[in-house]
């Protein structure tokens, strides 16, 4: 899956310093694209893949103003062309000792915190690049949850509620940014193996079909083809990727 006789492409991407993010910043990069990365950590001094300073921004998402501002910095760094946009970066608070928090003792602020990370920067940053987006008949891809759609032992309710309401704006962006040519669709990874993990994931691994986790990069590979020509009709879909764990 290289690009290397394409033009050089850019991808915005948050959420890159573990995980999911990290497994996407090293797809993309090693397929020749510039991705430009944001969380709230700075750029780290041994960066494992080829970018500089120039090519992080570090934001707290959970923070309007803050991502307003990124959102001005990422214009004047792109030029105007953005291929595409990956809204990676999520947060699921656990209460103590990493308890599941449901809709009866999650505070108003935690509603609130997640919702703004989960949920609307990920609009924000959508609508404030649309004019890059459609520069360049580009794609957002909006990481959901499978806990959007079923109740997870683990995941706490403001965290579930969040992915459900990204699930539905895919939906929604796909039919407004779908007439400008930019194609907007969703992942829902299932049990995959990275630092959001609960103690007790190996109970749910024994019933998912494929009997064991994801990795990251199985993730990274979906979100690649969704941000590629390969998926050039693909729009509003909300693709699972859980080895079979939303059919039982
Ligand atoms: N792992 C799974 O099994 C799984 C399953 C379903 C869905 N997902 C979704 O997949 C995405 C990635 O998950 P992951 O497991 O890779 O998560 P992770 O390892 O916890 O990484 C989360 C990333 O988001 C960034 N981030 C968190 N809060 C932020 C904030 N306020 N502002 C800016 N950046 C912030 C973090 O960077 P900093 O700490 O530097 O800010 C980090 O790079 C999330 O949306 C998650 O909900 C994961």
């Amino acid at each position: 899956m290289s690009d290397t006789n394409a033009k050089k492409r850019t991808l915005l991407l948050t959420g890159a310093s573990r995980g999911i993010g990290h497994a996407t910043v090293k797809r993309f990069s090693s397929a020749g694209w510039r991705v430009i990365t944001c969380s709230r950590h700075g750029f780290p001094e041994n960066c494992p893949w080829e970018m500089g300073p120039e090519d992080h921004i570090q934001v707290d998402l959970a923070d309007p103003k803050m991502t307003k501002q990124a959102i001005k910095e990422i214009k004047s760094r792109i030029g105007g062309e953005l291929h595409a946009l990956v809204n990676n970066a999520g947060i699921s608070p656990k209460g103590e000792g990493g308890s599941r928090m449901g809709t009866i003792e999650t505070s108003i602020e935690d509603w609130q915190r997640v919702f703004q990370v989960n949920f609307f920067a990920p609009i924000m940053l959508a609508r404030g690049l649309a004019e890059e987006l459609q520069n360049t008949q580009g794609a957002v891809v909006n990481v959901t949850s499978i806990a959007g759609s079923h109740v997870h032992p683990f995941a706490g309710s403001a965290y579930a509620t969040s992915k459900a309401a990204l699930a539905s704006l895919t939906r929604e962006m796909a039919a407004d940014f779908g007439p400008r040519g930019i194609r907007v669709n969703a992942i829902a990874p299932g049990e995959i193996d990275t630092a959001i993990l609960s103690p007790g994931t190996d109970k749910i691994v024994e019933q998912i079909p494929m009997r064991r986790l994801g990795t990251p990069d199985e993730v990274a590979k979906i979100i690649y083809v969704l941000c590629t020509e390969m998926s050039s009709y693909v729009n509003g879909a909300e693709i699972h990727i859980n080895g079979g764990q939303h059919v039982i």
